[in-house]
């Protein structure tokens, strides 16, 4: 079977490596496409391929139509909103993704933007400690999980809110259930958010929603762009001189955002998952994924069902 690896941001050389391994020890062949700059290279380079593994390229119809061989893409990790589903169903085309394997990344990477948040970007100003204050988790998955984690050992006091996650599961973590997204809100210093991009989520971090935050609130995005309605958070930023909006997706009014001084900080390029054990964990996650599915027809991480 020829597999391709498409991505525009490519995995550490290691990782592929390590993939090239799996999938040749399968009896496989890798063809790699990186840092392409064109939907032409992509829809050339599936044409003949019978799986796909990619990150945050986006997979839409065009790309199933072309890809007449495809019966396999595994999402090197997470969030799968980069493809449109219905159309891989039309194709008899199996989606899968790799939960878990770089949630450690992103959260670490939640608090490398919080200490430099409440530090006032090093500015050199006194900031504040997060010993003894609240972080909210918005969406208790497994970023979310380990940013509860990780928060405990800064003594914070951790709170989360999941529409699909039972609040004695939350509870049995050693984590404060909060019974909805407006509470945790109100409840915490700093929120972090962990939720998809959705139907049901897109635009749904709001003025009103945001606006519950008490004097001197954080709020962190590691999750989608797609869940900020920008206006909004503008609007309530320019307000409410207190708050801090901290992102790890560079907005697209990210120019207004920059207005806010000392009260916004963009990573240039999204890097939650930038680290070589999870370029790793994923990558080789996606590898014996596809190996699997050819080998016994094992469907466990798939989405699209
Ligand atoms: C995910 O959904 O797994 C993360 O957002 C990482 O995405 P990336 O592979 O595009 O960095």
């Amino acid at each position: 079977m020829k597999i391709l690896i498409a991505t525009e941001k490519p995995f550490a050389s290691a990782a592929v490596a390590r993939m090239r391994d799996e999938i040749e020890k399968a009896g496989h062949e890798l063809e790699l496409l990186e840092k392409y700059s064109e939907k032409s290279q992509l829809l050339s380079a599936v044409s003949e391929a019978d799986a796909l593994i990619v990150r945050s390229d986006k997979i839409d119809a065009e790309v199933f139509e072309a890809a007449k061989q495809l019966k396999i893409v595994v999402r090197a990790g997470a969030g799968y909103d980069n493809i449109d589903l219905n159309a891989a169903i039309a194709h008899h085309v199996v989606v899968e993704n790799t939960p878990g394997q770089n949630a450690n990344a992103v959260a670490e990477l939640v608090f490398g933007l919080l200490v430099y948040a409440v530090r006032n970007f090093y500015n050199g100003k006194s900031g504040c400690e997060l010993k003894g204050r609240k972080i909210g988790l918005l969406a208790f998955g497994n970023v979310g999980r380990n940013v509860a984690r990780i928060a405990k050992g800064f003594d914070m006091d951790v709170y989360a809110y999941d529409a699909y996650c039972p609040a004695d599961v939350i509870e049995a973590a050693g984590v404060h259930p909060v019974r909805n997204q407006e509470e945790l809100f109100a409840t915490c210093d700093v929120v972090s958010l962990h939720i998809p991009a959705t139907p049901e989520t897109r635009n749904s971090i709001d003025h009103a929603l945001v606006g519950k935050m008490k004097k001197g609130g954080v709020l962190i995005n590691t999750a989608r762009k797609e869940i900020i309605n920008e206006a909004e958070l503008l609007r309530l930023l320019s307000e409410r001189e207190d708050l801090k909006f901290i992102t790890d997706i560079k907005p697209d009014a990210h120019e207004d955002f920059l207005k806010l001084e000392g009260r916004y900080f963009s990573t240039p390029k999204k890097m939650g998952a930038q680290t070589a054990e999870a370029n790793l964990n994923a990558g080789v996650a996606a590898a014996c994924q596809i190996n699997a599915f050819f080998k016994d027809g094992c469907t466990k991480f798939q989405v699209n069902k």
